[in-house]
């Protein structure tokens, strides 16, 4: 038998210690769980804590991050990538600061700017107590192991949904709706991990048709996916010995709003240098300085970089001193490109 209630008595005992987590007993702040689930979308979290913890410094709750300047939203948010996702934080703050404070039902968080289902599900769970169950990657995994779901993802989305709100059901996981979405993804992130997982100390071992069947490690199985295409740039790194020459992305669009060394537009096929220098900021003796790579969703980037010295920069942006470029606001490509040179 599969019960939830195994599991949170797995959870009561080795939880993991996160930093927006609220402690056993306490109440959840909806502010710090919505932030660190808007943080956990696409990123680890051993990547996230250390960024929730400054931006939480910076911005300690929703009615300063309303009021807080885009720019310095964009900076506390650089490194976390995603810009788009920097942006609706800030929007979604204005709003619920307008409406005097989170909604507490899963349509009204849903309806919020960069709230989408699984968000809304999250924080209606873990900080509302609402009886739902958050289907993320983890969650996914566990549910597709447990009722040993063979159909491929993404077209076993809608059955492995269905059979996690199944387990959401029971009457013990709807008498701690927080505590068990929470103790999903540490099953999930720790025990009943992608390619190795530790059946033989899991708390729902006895109930797993995925372990009886010696398929869970398995699951879930994923449809191949298509390569990303390719896309290109060359960027610039124009010095003369103490300042750089930066500027700023357009406000919209991948990476909006955020700094970076002028470069080419990105595009399909590869730069010649020939090509690419009628983008350089001006003419100088550039020299070749490396290769930088970057995956975005859609799409990888290759970037090639070239680098000039000169007596007085000239070109479009701003100067920013060499050895300051920590406190930019640097999406995580271009920390790449600097890394390079800096
Ligand atoms: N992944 C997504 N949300 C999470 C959370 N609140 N705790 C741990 N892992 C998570």
């Amino acid at each position: 038998m599969l019960r939830p209630a195994d599991l949170l008595a797995w959870y009561d005992r080795h939880r993991r210690h996160l930093p927006w987590r609220a402690a056993p007993g306490e109440a959840a702040d909806p502010y710090r769980v919505w932030l660190s689930e808007i943080m956990l979308q696409q990123t680890t979290v051993a990547a996230v804590a250390p960024y929730y913890e400054r931006f939480l410094a910076r911005v300690p709750d929703v009615a300063a991050l309303a009021a807080a300047p885009e720019q310095a939203v964009m900076q506390a948010w650089a490194g976390l990538g995603y810009y788009a996702r920097a942006r609706n934080l800030h929007a979604c703050a204005r709003a619920v600061a307008a409406q005097g404070g989170f909604p507490h039902d899963v349509e009204g968080l849903r309806a919020l700017p960069g709230i989408g289902p699984y968000t809304a599900a999250a924080v209606a769970a873990i900080a509302f107590a609402v009886p739902v169950v958050p289907v993320d990657g983890n969650v996914e995994r566990v549910a597709a192991r447990v009722f040993a779901i063979e159909a491929p993802l993404p077209g076993a989305k809608a059955a492995i949904g269905a059979a996690a709100a199944r387990l959401g059901a029971d009457p013990a996981a709807r008498a701690r709706p927080s505590d068990f979405a929470q103790a999903l993804f540490d099953l999930g992130a720790t025990m009943c991990t992608p390619t190795s997982p530790s059946c033989g100390i899991c708390p729902w071992m006895a109930g797993c048709a995925g372990r009886r069947q010696g398929i869970a490690a398995d699951l879930p199985h994923k449809a191949p996916k298509r390569a990303r295409p390719v896309r290109y740039g060359t960027n610039f790194w124009l010095t003369d010995g103490h300042n750089v020459l930066l500027r700023r992305r357009p406000p919209r669009g991948l990476l909006g709003g955020m700094t970076e060394l002028p470069g080419t537009p990105w595009r399909a096929e590869r730069w010649s240098p020939a090509d690419a220098f009628v983008h350089a900021p001006m003419p100088a003796a550039w020299q070749p300085a490396g290769a930088v790579r970057h995956g975005f969703t859609h799409f990888e980037l290759h970037i090639a970089l070239f680098s000039a010295r000169v007596e007085r920069i000239e070109g479009e942006g701003f100067l920013h001193p060499m050895d300051a470029l920590d406190a930019a606001a640097l999406p995580s490509l271009m920390r790449k490109c600097v890394s390079l040179l800096g």
